[in-house]
């Protein structure tokens, strides 16, 4: 297969909408709960890079209050127009690609992005070089190649089809640069860049309505790849779909590294 470029999960796909709803409700209670503890508040300066929908933007603008920031970066900002009104700032930005939207940050997050960033060893520098002394960076992403199965408990066919298709969306991802075991790495490279008190730990949920979700709007979003690639047909997606919407299965995520630490 050759290589595509671009973002495999395009924002302004209809299903899109859904997916940043899942990820929200899965991932926003381990991200503001490190947010919370790396003290942001107010009249904080926030970079949030590759925000995808407005959840941790919103939530962000209401720790910093009138005296911060949170300039909200994106390839493709369509979904972050409800939440661009001060202290927000909406901008479109390639964290691999562009100068940072600014310098002096105190605090710099990126959630579920750099996994798919062709140069993200330059968005992670860019990342850095942003932050104030002392400013606090945390790096969040899914480690797919770390539990790589939407049904850790295969015991059946409709278990089995289900990491088929996982497996087979790896592949898209995979194609279009994303670096599936990236996240684990985190430790080491913000150590590595400088960064002091560096700690990571990791979440992912077993079974939760949100990941049927997510996975319902994920292949519903990609059927044309996997079918194009060879790598599903169109009955085995139509009966994946109606297995998930049974809610027989137990579906999971990939687990989501979080790192953090501070500038020199
Ligand atoms: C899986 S979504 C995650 C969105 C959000 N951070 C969250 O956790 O809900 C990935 C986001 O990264 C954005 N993205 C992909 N490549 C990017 C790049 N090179 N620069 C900035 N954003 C990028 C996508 O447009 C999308 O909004």
């Amino acid at each position: 297969m050759t290589r595509t470029d671009g973002y495999l999960l395009d924002n302004r796909r209809t299903e899109a909408g859904e997916r940043l709803d899942a990820l929200a409700t899965l991932f926003d209670p381990t991200t503001f709960r490190h947010l919370e503890r790396l003290g942001v508040g107010p009249g904080w300066r926030c970079w949030e890079v590759g925000a995808g929908g407005t959840s941790v933007v919103s939530w962000l603008a209401k720790k910093v209050g009138p005296t911060g920031k949170v300039v909200a970066t994106d390839i493709d900002t369509s979904r972050l127009t409800p939440a661009a009104r001060p202290p927000v700032e909406v901008r479109v930005h390639d964290v691999g690609a562009e100068a940072p939207p600014g310098e002096g940050f105190d605090l710099v997050h990126a959630r579920l992005v750099l996994v798919h960033v062709p140069d993200r060893e330059r968005a992670l520098r860019s990342m850095i070089k942003a932050l104030r002394a002392d400013g606090r960076l945390l790096v969040e992403d899914a480690d797919p190649a770390l539990q790589p199965l939407l049904c850790p408990d295969e015991h059946g066919p409709e278990q089995q089809l289900a990491n088929r298709l996982r497996h087979g969306f790896r592949h898209l991802l995979a194609d279009r640069g994303a670096d599936l075991s990236y996240a684990r790495t985190l430790p080491r490279l913000l150590r590595e860049a400088g960064l002091r008190r560096v700690e990571a730990d990791a979440y992912f949920p077993v079974t939760s309505p949100a990941c049927a979700a997510l996975e319902s709007a994920t292949v519903r979003q990609i059927r044309a790849d996997l079918v194009t690639a060879g790598l599903a047909t169109d009955e085995d997606i139509d009966r994946h779909l109606a297995n998930i919407a049974s809610g027989s299965m137990d579906l999971a995520t990939a687990p989501m590294i979080s790192a953090w630490g501070r500038k020199g």
